[in-house]
């Protein structure tokens, strides 16, 4: 039987740009950071450093912007976790995905993630990516630590390196994740269609999800 769909739109255009550009920004920081950590050699040590440390400020500008916009349109709701459908998702992912069961959750303009995509956010909004933010800038003004009186505290440059970089590997694992489960949709592209167009196809009959 063919489901019939309904077509909403779930991406403003500011969200798709700064979510792409975040996209495009990790990952070239995850290639020159671990050129810097010595794993291979593509750009050459210091052209990498370069580009790590340009690509870091303009994400920082971008998450500056993108934390006032979370905050003036409200959109930083659609993060708040939620109990209500936890179970339903978790079940889904650990079985029926692979026997092909109705998806248990439908994005709408009101709740755009499902219940375990808000945790997986909130982590990565509150937890990675300020660990990375705020590793990287300590290792950026390394300089300044005696001027700030954190050498006094004993804050070391290794102390730094390792939590940087056990960050860069939870984004990794965060990314790898991502990847995976953004192909899960009704086909493989539908999540990435509607990240890059804003609109998303889903079914009419989802009055029986959760209301979030
Ligand atoms: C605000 C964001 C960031 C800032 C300010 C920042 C800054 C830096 C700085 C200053 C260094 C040291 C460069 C040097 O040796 O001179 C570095 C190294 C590194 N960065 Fe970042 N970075 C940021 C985000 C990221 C991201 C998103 C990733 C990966 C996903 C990443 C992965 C790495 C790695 C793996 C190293 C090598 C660390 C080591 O071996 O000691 N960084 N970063």
């Amino acid at each position: 039987m063919t489901e019939i769909t309904e077509r909403i739109y779930l991406f403003k255009w500011f969200e798709r740009f700064w979510h792409w550009s975040q996209a495009v920004l990790i990952i070239l920081m995850a290639i020159t950071g671990f050129e810097i950590h010595g794993s291979y050699n593509l750009f050459g040590f210091h052209t990498a450093i370069d580009i790590h440390v340009y690509s870091a400020w303009i994400l920082i500008v971008l998450w500056v912007f993108t934390i006032f916009w979370h905050l003036t349109t409200g959109e930083y709701k659609h993060y708040i976790p939620t109990w209500k459908g936890l179970t339903q998702q978790i079940l889904y992912y650990m079985q029926g995905i692979f026997t092909g069961a109705p998806h248990p959750f439908h994005a709408s303009a009101k709740a755009k993630h499902n219940p375990l995509q808000r945790i997986a956010y909130l982590l990565l909004k509150v937890m990675m990516i300020p660990l990375i933010w705020a590793s990287g800038l300590l290792y950026l003004f390394y300089n300044d630590w005696a001027a700030w009186g954190l050498v006094e505290l004993g804050l070391t440059l290794e102390q730094v390196a390792v939590v940087h970089v056990l960050a860069a590997f939870l984004l990794l694992l965060f990314l790898i994740a991502h990847l995976y489960l953004i192909t899960t949709g009704a086909t493989v592209l539908q999540f990435t269609k509607a990240m890059i167009t804003g609109w998303e196809d889903v079914p009419v009959e989802h009055n029986k999800q959760p209301k979030l």
